[in-house]
């Protein structure tokens, strides 16, 4: 009974064993090499971050205004579609479609998106189609189109948004 007192944890006993020291070292070890695995992806692996990026607060305020100033005419407040874009569908006098978690700018990536409002023309699957007579680009810098790019994510769904992501990624694989 008085043995087990005198080996019970916390007891003085000098240094510690040498077998935790040794884990000390391996728990080290193992720590370092995750760390430098989680880098080597995160460095290598096309970023999650992308250009644009709808917790950028500034990007999305830029985003917004440029909305509203070239695009809110056409594609209805708050992104929401003019209100007759159902009734005009597949018409001459398509109106502007919804941007927001009602439309489908969630099935382009994020290129895809970029060069539909740079030049007019939206590539989607093996499908090109003029959406717009003029080009925006020369009217609506690059860092506008991508801040208006995070503004329609501000809106999709978690999972639109993760599903986009995907396509992106995706996209920039075949790419490389
Ligand atoms: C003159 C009206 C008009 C203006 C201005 C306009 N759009 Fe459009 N846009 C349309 C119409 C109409 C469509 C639908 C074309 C179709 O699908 O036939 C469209 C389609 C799009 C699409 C493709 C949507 C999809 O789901 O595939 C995007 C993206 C888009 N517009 C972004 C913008 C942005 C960004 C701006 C401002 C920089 C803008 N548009 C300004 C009328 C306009």
């Amino acid at each position: 009974m008085n043995d087990q007192a005198n080996t019970a944890p916390g007891a003085p006993s000098g240094e510690a064993p040498a077998s935790s020291r040794a884990g000390l070292w391996v728990g080290l070890a193992v720590t370092a090499f995750c760390i430098a695995v989680i880098t080597y992806i995160a460095v290598t692996r096309p970023t999650g971050t992308s250009l644009a990026d709808a917790e950028n607060k500034a990007q999305v305020d830029l985003g917004r205004v440029t909305y509203q100033q070239h695009c809110m005419d056409c594609h209805g407040e708050r992104l929401k579609g003019k209100p007759t874009w159902h009734r005009t569908i597949k018409s001459q006098n398509q109106a502007g479609t919804p941007l927001n978690a009602d439309g489908v700018t969630w099935h382009l990536s994020d290129q895809r998106l970029f060069s539909a409002i740079a030049t007019g023309v939206r590539v989607k699957g093996e499908k090109t189609k003029q959406i717009h007579d003029v080009p925006f680009a020369g009217t609506v810098s690059d860092d506008e189109i991508w801040a208006l790019i995070a503004y329609f994510k501000t809106t999709w769904t978690a999972r639109q948004l993760h599903s986009q992501q995907e396509t992106t990624l995706r996209e920039m694989g075949q790419a490389r």
